[in-house]
This record gives C-alpha cells, structure tokens and sequence, in this order.
C-alpha cells in the first residue's frame, strides 16, 4: 500500500472517531459571482496552535470558484466537520474539480487534502516549490502537480487568478491568488482575525473586533512583519475589492480597513498609551503598579492599562504591547532574576523582534534583587529606549517609596504627552 493510500485510510479513521467532535458549520454562502466560501466555526479548540486561548473560538474559510474551470482555494481543519466533502458537492453539483490551490499548508487549511485527493483523482494541485515540498513531507503526495510562481496566471474562464508568492506570512510556502477580473484576493492568514463568524460572513455585517484581530496578528503573524510589508509592496497597484482570508470574516465593504491595520502593525506604529505589567508574589509590586498607573492617569493620560503577568495569557499581553507605545514593567526578584512569568513575557518581546517602543522598568526585591537587573538586560537586547530612571526598592512600599514612584510616573506621563 502507498504512503498516500494509507494516509487517506488514517483520515477517514480520525473522521470516524471525530463524529462526537463535530463543529458547526454552515451551507456555503455566495461571495460574489461564482465565487463561494464554505465556512467552519471551531468553538471547541481551547488553543489555536495549542498555544493561544480562543475565547471567541476560531473560523476555518475555504472558498471554490465555479467556472468553466472549477477551483477550491485551500480547505479546512481535519475533523473540523463532517460536511465538508458535501459542501464541495453541493457547489459543484456532480462537476469534477479541476484546480485544487494550495496557498498555504499549515493543517488548519490543508487538513482535507488527502480526501479532495481521495474524491477527485485527476485534481491538479497548484502551489509553488515549498508548497509542495510541506505537501510531501506531510502527505507523502507528489502526483498532479502544477507548479505556480511569482506573477503566474490561472485562467478558470470569467476569473483569472494571478499568484503573489508571500514567503513567511505566515510559512514559507505561503502565497495569495488574486482574481484579476473580478478584484477578489485570497491572501490565506493575512487579514484574518480569531473569533467564529456566528453567521456574519461579510464585514458589513458584523461588530468588527479589533482586539482579536490584533492578538491573532501580534502572535501568528507578528514576528513576519518585515515579509508583510513586503507582501503590500507586491499587492501595489492591484485594485481589490473583496479581501478572502482564511479566518475571519470577508471584506467587501471596506477592504481598505483591514489593509490599513495590517499596515500599521507591520510597521510598529503604536498609539499613545501605556502598557503596565507587573509580576508580584506578595502584592508589592502589584501595590506600585496601581500606584504608577492612577499617578500617570492625574497626569493627564488615559490609555493606561495594568496586568499580572501571572494571570493573563500571554497572548493577550503581546496584542496590547503591539497596541501601545509605552510598556512599564515591574518584577519582584525571584532566585537573583525576574519573575519567571515576566522573562516569559521578555522572552516573547525578543522573539517578536516588536520594535519602535518604549520602556519604564522597576524591581522589588528581599535581599539582593535580580528582577531589575534582569529587566534590563531585557531593555538593552530590545534597544527600547527607557523614558524613566529605573527604581529598585526592597520590602513593602511605604511614602517615601512611593514619593520615588511619583517621579518615574510624571516621567512617563511627560512622554506620552509630547
Ligand atoms: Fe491559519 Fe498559518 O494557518
């Protein structure tokens, strides 16, 4: 038995044994023209990448455009639904499947593969060389394959797909198609967000959360922002109308939009506020952290936001950093370094490579301290300017401690008001 036939076996398994584990997901709804989304809502995944909590869960979106040529444009999670094989069959309504498009082959898109594959033998396969390197090295396929590079064109009939290769936004093999005639373009994770659809499919029917989309950038697409930017360079020029992403709702209205804040994020730009993080083990350096913050507030500023670091996900403290121009960071000491929970927090910063920001730190510590000393050596390996003359106290926090913080707070505040 082939490698493929047995994966094919071993798909069907997992649908098997997934029937208790089924999603919800709705008929395929029309974007435009002959163009469809089948859209699968996931309220049961806890973590996206088993890494990022998903509150508001996460929506898969594969689209088929059926032409005189027919073209499904990626797929869906394995076990995300059981419908899937029949929404592809109640588009196309008994017509074979010509071109199946891989933009992207992370599993969350490129989980039914094997069973497209399965259904329609003759499918030609388009993606460019990495794309088909993942393919072999997930599935074991290397039949039926058209290769697409950078600028090559698809003709289906009315659409006429031309590819934009994406390199690493948000994998290597990553690219968008986008529908020449008709101003439509699948840019796969670019201009998505995490939350299901819950039956708004288009921007203009939706609440848009921006929270959610810039938590679902900062941490999936974040680290790639220079290859983001490359990609709106390539995007230059085109006219597009309709923006399809793979999670998230679809952009007809105002395309625009979403084009503006990918930009903005992929660029750093932050907005003025200030970004308080603290890890305490006994409430002291919780006690400074609110004390800063209502300081910086009298001060005239009212973005201004305080977390423990040992409560909240990460995630959600990597989306405000994006968001926020100043980040004020508090650590007790803990074994001569910082909080393990804050070096997290360091340590994701660094991976990210966030730059254009700036910092405030301080430290309380017992005896000899550690955390302060480690926060900056967090501030010199990001090159964040510090705005504030960095405190270290020990013990409890009294007047005369906090006097000192009353001069780091009015520091920050006469920063963000320049
Ligand atoms: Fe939604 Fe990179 O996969």
């Amino acid at each position: 038995m082939k490698n493929t036939e047995y994966l094919i076996i071993l798909c069907e398994l997992y649908r098997i044994f997934a029937q208790n584990l089924i999603l919800i997901d709705m008929k395929p709804v029309q974007v435009c023209n002959d163009i469809y989304v089948i859209n699968v809502n996931d309220r049961r995944k806890q973590l996206f990448e088993n890494m990022w909590p998903l509150p508001f869960g996460v929506a898969y979106n594969c689209y088929i455009i059926d032409d005189e040529k027919t073209a499904l444009l990626d797929t869906v999670e394995l076990g995300s639904t059981n419908n899937f094989m029949k929404h592809v069959d109640d588009i196309l309504k008994g017509r074979q499947l010509d071109y199946l498009i891989v933009n992207h082959m992370e599993p969350d898109h490129s989980g039914e593969i094997l069973n497209i594959i399965a259904k329609y033998p003759n499918v030609k396969i388009a993606g460019n060389k990495q794309t088909f390197k993942i393919l072999e090295t997930y599935f074991s396929h290397t039949e039926n394959l058209m290769e697409v590079t950078d600028g090559y064109e698809l003709n289906l009939g009315k659409h006429n797909l031309k590819f934009v290769t994406t390199p690493m936004v948000h994998w290597p093999e990553s690219m968008m198609a986008y529908d020449t005639e008709n101003h439509v373009l699948f840019s796969q994770d670019a201009f998505g967000a995490f939350g299901t659809l819950d039956g708004k499919i288009f921007d203009d029917e939706a609440n848009f959360c921006e929270d959610e989309m810039r938590r679902y950038y900062s941490n999936i697409v974040g680290k790639y922002s220079a290859m983001v930017q490359k990609a709106f360079a390539k995007l230059q020029g085109f006219q597009i109308k309709v923006i399809c992403p793979l999670h998230g709702i679809i952009w007809r209205e105002n395309p625009a939009k979403v084009m503006e804040l990918y930009d903005k994020w992929s660029r750093y730009e932050s907005e003025t506020g200030v970004l308080i993080l603290f890890a305490s083990m006994y409430g002291n350096t919780e006690q400074i952290a609110d004390h800063v913050a209502r300081k910086i507030v009298e001060n005239g500023v009212k973005n201004v936001c305080v977390y423990d670091v040992s409560k909240t996900h990460v995630s959600y403290l990597m989306s405000d950093a994006w968001k926020y121009k100043v980040i004020v960071l508090g650590s007790c000491s803990y074994n001569g370094e910082m909080h393990p929970m804050m070096e997290m927090f360091c340590r994701e910063i660094e991976h990210y490579g966030l730059k254009n920001h700036t910092v405030a730190l301080f430290g309380t510590g017992s005896w000899s301290g550690g955390g302060l000393r480690n926060l900056q050596k967090f501030a010199e390996n990001t090159g964040w300017e510090q705005i504030a003359e960095p405190i270290e106290i020990k013990g409890i926090p009294d007047n005369e401690k906090f006097a000192k913080f009353d001069v780091f707070a009015k520091s920050i505040s006469d920063y963000c008001k320049k």
